[in-house]
C-alpha cells in the first residue's frame, strides 16, 4: 500500500502558479472567471513567498493567499496580513490542510513585521483561531435624484492609467489606509475588481485638478452600484452620486463610508441620509501583540495625556493607572475591545474612563486591498 506524500505548508514553488491559479479557478470561478486578473495583488509571480500551499502526491491541494502590506491608522504605520483565495480542493478536504495554513500564515505573517491579520471570510477556520467579526462602518443608500446629475463645476469620467499619480495623491491624504505603491495602482485598475465585484472607478475633475474619485462595485439584479472606496473632497464625492448613478441607469447608490469618515457622515445626515451598520467584510486578528501595542503608541499618548502605563504579552494586554489595573486577553477579545471599544461591563473607574478616550481606534477598510 502507497502513502500518500504531504509536502507543506510552504510558499507556492515558481513552477506551481499556474497550477495553483487552476485550483482557485476550480474552487471560487466555476462557472468561469480569473482569479489571477481578478487578484493580481496575490497571484503575482513576486508574490510567491506568501501563497502558502500545501502539495500532495505533487500536487497543490491546498492554499492561503497572503497579501502584506504596510498600512497606517491615523498616521501611525503598521504592517498588515490581508489573507484571501484560501481553498482546498474538494478531493482533500476535512484532513486539516488550511487549518495548518492558517497556523503557518499567522506565523509567516509575524516573522514578516504583520500584527494585523485581516480575513476576506467568516467561518470556524477563523474563528477558531481567534478572528473575530466586527462592524465597525456605516453604509447608506442615496437616491438618485437627490441632487442633480450635473455637477457644477465637477466634471466625472472613468479613471484611466493617466489619472494615478493623482488619484494616488488623493488616497495618500486618507487617514486610515493601506500604503499602495504607484505599481499596485496600475495593477489594481486594470483588474476593474472591487471587494469581489466588477468595479469601476471615476475620477472627479474641478477646473484646477482632481477633487475626488469613487470605486464602485458595478449593479447587479439585486444590489445598486456601490461606491466601495473614495478619497479626495467630500462634497465632491457627493456631487458624483447622481452622475455615478445615471451612469448604470440606476435608481439609487450604496455608499460605505470610510473608516470615521465625519465629513461624509454629516454632508449626507444633512439631507436625511439613514445609516445602517456596516460589517467588515471579514474576519480580524491582532497577531501580534506586543508589535500592535508598540504601533500605536503614539496614538495612545495623543489621545490620553495621563500617566497610563501598557504592557503586552503574546496572548494579554494590561492597562495601568495609579493603582488601578485591567487586562484583555486572548487575542480575539484584545481585537473586539481595541476596534469596538472598551466592554461596559468594566469598571467606571479613571482608568476604565482613560480607556474610552483611546478606543475605539479606526479599522482599516479594504477598498481596493481586498484580496
Ligand atoms: C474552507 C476550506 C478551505 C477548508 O479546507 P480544509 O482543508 O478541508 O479544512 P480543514 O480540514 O482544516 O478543516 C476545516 C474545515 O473543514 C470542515 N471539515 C471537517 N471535516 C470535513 C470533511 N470530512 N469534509 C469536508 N469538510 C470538512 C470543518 O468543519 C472546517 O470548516 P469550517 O470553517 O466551516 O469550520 C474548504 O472547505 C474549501 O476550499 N471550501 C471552498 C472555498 C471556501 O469557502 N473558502 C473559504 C473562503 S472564506
Amino acid at each position: 500500500m502507497s502513502t500518500a506524500v504531504v509536502e507543506g505548508p510552504m510558499p507556492c514553488p515558481p513552477g506551481d502558479l499556474d497550477q495553483l491559479v487552476g485550483l482557485a479557478n476550480r474552487v471560487f470561478r466555476p462557472h468561469g472567471g480569473d482569479m489571477r486578473r481578478e487578484y493580481p495583488l496575490l497571484f503575482d509571480p513576486e508574490n510567491l513567498e506568501n501563497l502558502r500551499v500545501v502539495k500532495l502526491d505533487g500536487r497543490v491541494v491546498s492554499h492561503v493567499g497572503l497579501s502584506i502590506r504596510d498600512a497606517s491608522i491615523l498616521g501611525f504605520p503598521l504592517r498588515v496580513v490581508s489573507v484571501g483565495a484560501v481553498c482546498t480542493a474538494p478531493e482533500a478536504r476535512g484532513r486539516g490542510f488550511a487549518t495548518v495554513l492558517m497556523q503557518d500564515a499567522v506565523a509567516h505573517s509575524r516573522a514578516n513585521g504583520c500584527s494585523l491579520m485581516l480575513i476576506s471570510g467568516s467561518r470556524g477556520l477563523y474563528h477558531r483561531m481567534g478572528a473575530v467579526n466586527l462592524t465597525a462602518f456605516l453604509k447608506c443608500r442615496i437616491p438618485a435624484n437627490s441632487v442633480p446629475p450635473v455637477a457644477g463645476a465637477i466634471k466625472v469620467s472613468p479613471a484611466e492609467e493617466k489619472d494615478i499619480p493623482l488619484l494616488s495623491q488623493l488616497y495618500q491624504r486618507e487617514p486610515v489606509r493601506f500604503h499602495r505603491s504607484a505599481e499596485d495602482w496600475h495593477k489594481l485598475l486594470k483588474a476593474g475588481m472591487l471587494m469581489n465585484h466588477e468595479a469601476d472607478t471615476f475620477a472627479a475633475y474641478d477646473s484646477r485638478s482632481l477633487a475626488a474619485y469613487a470605486c464602485v462595485q458595478r449593479p447587479t439584479s439585486d444590489s445598486p452600484p456601490r461606491i466601495g472606496e473614495y478619497a479626495g473632497s467630500r462634497a465632491a464625492v457627493r456631487l458624483m452620486i447622481p452622475w455615478i448613478a445615471k451612469y448604470y441607469s440606476a435608481g439609487s447608490v450604496e455608499i460605505t463610508l470610510m473608516p470615521r469618515d465625519v465629513e461624509m457622515q454629516v454632508l449626507l445626515q444633512n439631507e436625511g441620509a439613514a445609516f445602517e451598520h456596516q460589517p467588515f467584510g471579514g474576519t480580524v486578528l491582532i497577531i501580534d501583540v506586543p508589535a500592535f501595542f508598540a504601533a500605536l503608541r503614539g496614538l495612545v499618548k495623543e489621545r490620553f495625556g495621563g500617566p497610563l502605563e501598557i504592557s503586552t504579552d503574546e496572548n494579554r494586554v494590561t492597562f495601568r493607572l495609579g493603582n488601578e489595573e485591567t487586562s484583555w486577553a486572548p487575542p480575539s477579545e484584545i481585537t473586539t475591545n481595541v476596534f469596538h471599544g472598551p466592554p461596559n461591563n468594566e469598571k467606571t473607574n479613571s482608568l476604565h474612563e482613560a480607556l474610552r478616550l483611546i478606543f475605539p481606534v479606526p479599522l482599516l477598510w479594504y477598498g481596493l486591498n481586498y484580496v
